[in-house]
């Protein structure tokens, strides 16, 4: 018992001082969660590495997405994004059909995918502004790593209509931002037009029946991110009789 106890709190400081990035910082509400999540299912589960995945009830009260320019090295390492696909893929997929795939852009492919950007933009609007361009040459250039969440659509699927399809791939988005969150990294989920337009998701290798569902951008978080104003619950709740 002593013993594994011992190997409890082994894991525990080597997994926080690994999953750092944010710091120590007590007031910070990713820490802050990441620990609660350790610490409330601690003794009860024999494998402390799978348990502190767990998204707490306090982590989704205080979730939030953190500007992609105030997220700077380090990304996640090959562990942490390795866990943090497998997360995210467990999402509700009606008829088990897989509606959605992933797509990791990072190192210097975030530069070359922004430079085909702006290229095409130009191409498409000849009279862009140069700054313009310039936001799309940079659109991936500050976080380490984006993930493109892709939508694979069945048009005319006998019982799943694209609504639900479309809608898991959202939850894939979801949940790539709350297990950011859990591994203590921050992230936001961004569109723009280069998610809705077809010659940009050619540059992406999209097939005809995919589509982008946004740009997950994730990697250490270089400044604190301020609570927004967020909906009274009275506004958007009631009973049906
Ligand atoms: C599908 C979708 C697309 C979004 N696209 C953008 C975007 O292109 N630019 C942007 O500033 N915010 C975008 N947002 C909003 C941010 O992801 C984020 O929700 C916002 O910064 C507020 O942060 P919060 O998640 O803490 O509420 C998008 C959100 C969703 C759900």
């Amino acid at each position: 018992m002593l013993a594994q106890l011992v190997r409890y709190w082994r894991a525990f400081a080597r997994d926080t001082w690994n999953a750092r990035p944010i710091g120590f910082d007590s007031n910070d509400p990713h820490f802050a969660a990441r620990a609660g999540s350790c610490i409330a299912t601690f003794p009860l589960n024999s494998t402390y590495a799978t348990e502190r995945l767990v998204t707490s009830f306090d982590s989704l009260n205080q979730r939030r997405s953190v500007p992609s320019r105030q997220l700077g090295e380090p990304g996640p390492n090959a562990t942490q994004l390795n866990q943090l696909l497998h997360a995210a893929i467990r999402v509700p997929d009606h008829g088990k059909l897989v509606p959605w795939r992933l797509l990791a852009i990072r190192g210097d492919a975030r530069a070359r995918l922004g430079k085909q950007l702006a290229e095409l933009h130009l191409r498409k609007e000849p009279d862009s502004a140069p700054a313009v361009l310039d936001k799309d040459r940079d659109r991936f250039n500050v976080a380490p790593l984006i993930v493109a969440v892709i939508a694979r659509i069945e048009a005319n699927h006998p019982t799943i209509p694209e609504q639900e399809q479309l809608l898991s791939a959202g939850c894939v988005a979801y949940n790539l931002l709350l297990g950011a969150q859990a591994l203590g990294f921050g992230a936001q989920w961004l569109t723009g037009w280069a998610a809705y337009d077809r010659d940009a998701a050619n540059l992406l290798g999209l097939s005809q029946n995919e589509r982008s569902i946004g740009f997950v951008h994730i990697g250490h978080t270089t400044e604190a991110a301020p609570e927004r104003h967020r909906p009274a619950l009275a506004d958007v709740f009631s009973e049906w009789h």
